[in-house]
């Protein structure tokens, strides 16, 4: 069986969220904003996050794969694409880690054409040693050395999204 150390507590992210988010509040006062959510790995972080704004902000939706086999493949994929516009929209991309940066890179060209007021990327982790694609997150949780991580959304080929913390696996 997978042994699973703890790399960042629940208490940790907690505390983290709190600072970002009054970051964000500071940076958009009386601004409606619209978190885009990249699915799945996302899902836990935006929520979170989102509860801590006092801002009104509007929810999006994308799905993208870029991960076969936990390797990164390098082809990104559009899987779901957002419902409603969000022109002359204050956009923040929520994602949960940039690692090569290939999906951010691909979905930020792909958000600009759709003519947001302003786009920023709020990601929860950052794997620098591993970037390739030249695109960096206005707002980090955690910058992180090269693991793979599971946890807090991130998954182990779907598994073990769910845990309230960060963690990584022990082989
Ligand atoms: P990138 O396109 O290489 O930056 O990959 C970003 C996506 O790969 C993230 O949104 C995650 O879904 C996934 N990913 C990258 N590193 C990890 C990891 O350590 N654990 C789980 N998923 C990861
Ligand atoms: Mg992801």
């Amino acid at each position: 069986m997978k042994k699973i150390k703890v790399l960042i507590s629940e208490e940790k992210i907690n505390n983290r969220l709190d600072e970002l988010a009054n970051q964000i509040m500071d940076e958009y006062k009386g601004k409606d904003i619209v978190f885009l959510c990249i699915l799945k790995g996302s899902i836990f972080f935006t929520v979170e996050l989102a509860k801590r704004i006092k801002n009104n902000i509007q929810f999006e939706f994308v799905e993208v794969s870029s991960y076969e086999n936990n390797e990164s493949t390098g082809k990104v994929k559009l899987n779901k694409d957002i419902t409603q516009s969000i022109e002359g929209k204050e956009l923040i991309i929520i994602e949960d880690i940039v690692d090569t940066g290939r999906t951010l890179a691909f979905l930020k060209e792909l958000l600009l054409e759709k003519k947001p007021a302003s786009l920023k990327i709020c990601s929860l982790l950052d794997k620098p040693s591993r970037r390739i694609a030249n695109v960096k997150a206005d707002y980090v949780g955690f910058a992180i050395e090269d693991k793979f991580v599971v946890g807090y959304g991130l998954d182990d080929e779907q598994n073990l999204r769910n845990l309230n913390y960060i963690g990584y696996i022990e082989e």
